[in-house]
């Protein structure tokens, strides 16, 4: 039975407010990984991750253990990672390759799509045994967007290219960057986890007022690095650090936009040196001509003019086409969640292009960086500032009277508006209660 009735979630969320229950309930929280994680698309993985036949990696779908798997025909399977035997995690390695998933308990063993193949000492079962009712569970339905894999669990429900709307365009760019239209996922993972809630971090991505207060000890060092050393002053590490330092007026001009399924994106608000559109360097060179062998002029420079940061596809991930890299949130529980940061290789670019993939996401997204340290402090201290019970609400106001909306329900709204996080609020209620703020 639920916990908390419709019309009660439905007024913990008003278009210009919530109420702190929607991070701090953990009640609400269980309704979240039934309602988004439980139903919704969500992202698992990339193809490349398990590239040939009988190739496999295992991640988590909300709050089950999955495996996605690929048979000995190359299709794509989700599976729960869950015996149907007494229930232990079949599969414990993150990747790999093999020809049939053995559970480390009893040696049940199970074919790549996940059917039972054999069991030790099978006729200690009546012949009436129902072997097909006792594969691995398959995940009702996993499809892949250009090589991102996403999965739900309802078996049915709006498409994935429905549910991706305008924001396909995200990982088109993240593609079509690529010389061969192809990515690896490559480079290793950094996995941070906090303790505050998962829509922290999602809401973070595209709040431009936080970066000038929450990083300014990152800004003033950058400022101070980059006054010794003019020529390294457009360095992208050096930009990144410095560009958190804009006025608020600066932060305005940045495009803000959303679509209705509560995706959201900023454009990009720094763009020099290793990231302008246009380089004359000789890796840069060879790259756009290897692209323009491949797309034409025309293609080749609107890829490129794509100049976009955070593009948030609700609920889980953050993209960032210009880097080639993707930060995904795991919830845990209402006050917990870790973010798996990562990256891409475009196959067929030049080695410098990954290495400043590399350099970016450590300098934004490691553990060890300037920046997103900052931000999981802040989240850890919202978490804590939500605990009390003596305030109710947290506001969402800022700029709400701008909002631009389109009539196909876009949105686009000046960079420093908080429309990005009342639009994931729209589309949280939507999955929530089934309707519209
Ligand atoms: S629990 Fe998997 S074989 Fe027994
Ligand atoms: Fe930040």
């Amino acid at each position: 039975m639920n916990a908390i009735a419709n019309h009660e979630l439905a007024g913990m969320v008003h278009p210009d407010r919530v109420h702190r229950r929607v991070y701090a309930d953990q009640a609400v929280f269980d309704l979240e990984l039934d309602r988004i994680f439980g139903r919704g698309w969500i992202y698992v993985g990339h193809e490349s991750m398990a590239k040939k036949a009988n190739d496999f990696f295992s991640t988590w779908l909300g709050r089950e253990p999955i495996i996605v798997t690929r048979d000995g025909e190359g299709r794509l399977h989700g599976l729960i990672n869950r015996c149907p035997h007494r229930g232990a995690q079949v599969c414990n390695a993150a990747q790999g390759h093999a020809r049939h998933l053995t559970c480390p308990y009893h040696a049940w063993t199970f074919r790549m799509d996940g059917s039972l193949e054999a069991m030790p000492r099978m006729n200690g079962y009546p012949a009436s045994f129902d072997r097909a009712g006792h594969g691995l569970r398959r995940i009702p339905r996993v499809e892949s967007y250009r090589g991102f894999i996403f999965a739900s669990l309802a078996p049915k429900g709006i498409g994935l290219v429905e549910h991706l709307g305008s924001m396909a365009e995200a990982l088109d760019n993240m593609v079509d960057r690529s010389p061969t239209g192809e990515l690896e996922a490559a480079g290793g993972v950094f996995h941070q986890e906090y303790a505050g809630n998962w829509k922290l971090h999602m809401e973070n991505a595209t709040d431009l007022v936080h970066p000038g207060v929450v990083h300014e000890s990152s800004v003033l060092a950058g400022r101070a690095t980059a006054a010794g050393r003019p020529d390294e002053a457009e360095t992208q590490a050096l930009q990144m650090l410095q560009a958190n330092g804009l006025t608020i007026a600066d932060f305005d001009r940045v495009d803000l936009k959303g679509t209705p399924q509560g995706h959201t994106y900023m454009g990009a608000f720094y763009s020099k040196g290793d990231i302008a559109p246009e380089r004359t360097d000789a890796p840069f060179l060879e790259y756009r001509a290897a692209l323009m062998a491949r797309m034409g002029e025309a293609k080749t420079a609107a890829v490129l003019g794509r100049a976009t940061f955070n593009n948030l596809i609700y609920p889980n991930i953050s993209v960032n086409p210009l880097f080639q890299t993707m930060r995904r949130v795991q919830p845990i529980s209402a006050d917990r969640s870790i973010v798996h940061s990562s990256c891409f290789r475009m196959i067929g670019a030049p080695e410098d292009f990954f290495h400043k993939t590399i350099t970016f996401l450590s300098t934004a997204n490691s553990p060890s960086s300037l920046i997103s340290t900052d931000d999981i402090a802040i989240f850890e201290r919202t978490q804590r500032g939500l605990s009390s019970q003596q305030s109710e609400w947290l506001n969402l106001a800022r700029n709400i009277h701008l909002d631009e909306v389109a009539a196909d329900g876009s949105v686009a709204a000046k960079g420093t508006s908080e429309m990005a996080i009342r639009l994931q609020f729209k589309a949280w209620l939507h999955h929530m209660v089934g309707e519209a703020a």
